[in-house]
């Protein structure tokens, strides 16, 4: 697969950065990819980490293309990242992932929708802005900030939003599909 067409409309990988049994960062995805699905014009792809086999032992250096999912990211022009926040930082599973590739990521956007408690995740957000500029990722200004998410779960396990939420994930895929479109473009002139 390669990244869409100039005139496709974006390409956007949704990551789950949790693989716990008991995780709330399903839901939390499964309500960013419904919301943004209501957008005209983006092409989402929901890569749960849960569900792909990616061994801590064969983490290679400088990405493996043998990834279960290397073509699924090679594809996207874009990626959201929904990560909870873990003794102050990123969850393990997902700094594996990132590392398990590397060309998938260059030169693309990266956006955040976060959660924890108290901090709603943003502790990891600006751990991950580090390791994505390693890869030659551009993170966004914006991202949506989810504090106890648990508590917004109705009885499916269905996260409820509201107005300021809808709002935060608008104004961040407003941001993310500029940069995508932009370098996009960038890519394919300047490869
Ligand atoms: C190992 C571990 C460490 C955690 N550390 C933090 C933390 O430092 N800050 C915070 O706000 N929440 C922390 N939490 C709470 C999580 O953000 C919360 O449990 C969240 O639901 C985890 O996401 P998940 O259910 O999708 O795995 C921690 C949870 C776990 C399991």
């Amino acid at each position: 697969m390669t990244p869409q067409e100039n005139n496709a409309p974006p390409s956007i990988a949704v990551l789950v950065g949790s693989v716990r049994q008991s995780r709330v960062g399903r839901s939390i995805a499964d309500w960013f990819v419904a919301h943004a699905a209501r957008r005209n014009g983006l092409d989402l792809d929901l890569v749960d980490l849960a569900e792909v086999a990616l061994p801590f032992a064969d983490t290679p250096p400088g990405g493996n293309s043998a990834s279960p999912i290397s073509g699924r990211l090679a594809a996207a022009d874009a990626f959201v990242v929904v990560t909870p926040e873990y003794n102050h930082s990123f969850p393990a599973a997902l700094k594996n992932a990132i590392d398990w590739h590397y060309q998938e990521w260059v030169r693309k956007p990266v956006a955040f929708v976060s959660y924890g408690a108290g901090s709603g995740g943003i502790r990891a957000v600006e751990q991950l802005r580090l390791v994505f500029a390693e890869v030659q990722a551009a993170t966004t200004r914006s991202g949506v900030v989810l504090r106890a998410p648990w508590e917004r779960l109705d009885d499916n396990g269905r996260l409820v939003d509201d107005e300021p939420l809808r709002r935060a994930a608008d104004a961040t895929l407003s941001e993310l599909t500029w940069w995508a479109e932009a370098l996009r473009v960038a890519r394919q002139v300047r490869p």
